[in-house]
């Protein structure tokens, strides 16, 4: 049985609860919700891959309320991690460390390195600190759905699969944390977010975009294996509208599908970013079959959004 609860300092302590003892806690953050266990714990990680059906080979972020907890994480803090630290933590910000061997090998998916996020959410940080340990928390989605960012979406993937829903999402901001790797020597964006590139760049200039984030080619393996799945995508087919269309050209294209059950947006960055995955829930709930999404620039949250969006439409671009 699941319970599901607002998020209050009582069913805070509770939810610690559960975490110490090797439970399933979904809590939401300022990105979207997490599907939480104890970081530490083999056995509790085991139970949040099988709550989402996600391969083996997909790491988890560790996400820590206090600087101290990163020290027994980690082997190295370079300087840049420190500007990075000190500029933006706590923030949608998830940056890559070569591991300690504390960190269970099922984390980091066997992989040398950690992810690890200081979430700006305060109660998220208020459930690291209750539980006393790292908390191990991807999008509480089932593996291939869209990242949940409202309570129904996490209701209605993982009700019955965890041990407790927290709920309260006003501030959950719609897609996933950046996600930085500081192992080579330059910083490399794996995953862009909402801490932008142009963001990073103005505090470390030489921060490098992957080069697959935008790409199509699929000879290149991305550097984070999660980003190798289509899991960005409804079960509608999503065409991404190149940049410049009116309505009329856009009914001219409707009319070129058989089916009459297409949906098309058209949002700037800002609100696609918020609205992105919850259109594609909707999108299925409702029976559509085709999504037409109106471009944005890359550039900015543009970037996180385009690479979410060429992803989900498996970069079908009219
Ligand atoms: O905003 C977020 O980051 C949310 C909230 C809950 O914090 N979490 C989230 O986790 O999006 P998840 O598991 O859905 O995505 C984590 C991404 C995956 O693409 C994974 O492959 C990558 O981070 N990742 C994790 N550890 C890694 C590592 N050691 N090296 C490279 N990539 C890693
Ligand atoms: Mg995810």
């Amino acid at each position: 049985m699941t319970i599901i609860e607002e998020i209050t300092q009582t069913s805070l302590a509770k939810a610690a609860k559960i975490i110490q003892t090797d439970g399933t806690v979904v809590f939401p953050t300022e990105t979207v919700y997490g599907l939480g266990a104890n970081g530490l714990s083999t056995k509790a990680c085991e139970k949040i891959f099988k709550a989402k059906g996600r391969p083996a080979d997909n790491p988890l972020i560790l996400h820590i309320a206090e600087i101290e907890q990163l020290e027994l994480l980690v082997r190295e803090i370079s300087d840049t991690a420190k500007v990075l630290i000190k500029t933006f933590w706590p923030a949608p910000l998830t940056l890559i460390f070569p591991k300690k061997k504390i960190v269970p090998d099922i984390v980091s998916a066997g992989l040398d390195t950690v992810a690890i996020r200081m979430p700006a959410h305060k109660e998220a940080r208020e459930l690291i600190k209750l539980a006393k340990v790292p908390i191990a928390a991807p999008s509480a989605n089932l593996s291939g759905s869209p990242s949940p960012t409202k309570a129904k979406h996490v209701i209605s993937d993982l009700d019955g699969k965890v041990n407790m829903i927290l709920t309260g999402n006003a501030d959950v901001f719609g897609i996933e944390s950046t996600v930085v790797s500081l192992i080579g020597k330059e910083p490399i964006i794996l995953r862009p977010g909402s801490i932008t590139l142009e963001m990073l760049k103005a505090v470390v200039p030489n921060t490098k975009l992957d080069q697959t984030l935008l790409s199509e080619k699929t000879t290149v393996k991305p550097l984070a294996p999660g980003m190798k799945y289509r899991h960005y995508a409804p079960k509608a087919e999503v065409y991404v509208l190149n940049n410049g269309y009116n309505d009329e050209q856009i009914t001219a294209i409707k009319n070129n599908f058989e089916s009459d059950k297409i949906l098309v947006i058209k949002e700037d960055a800002e609100s696609l970013a918020h609205n992105l995955y919850s259109h594609f829930r909707s999108a299925d709930e409702n029976g559509y079959q085709i999504v037409l999404v109106q471009a944005v620039e890359p550039i900015g949250i543009g970037l996180a959004v385009m690479n979410r969006l060429l992803k989900a439409a498996s970069h079908k671009i009219l």
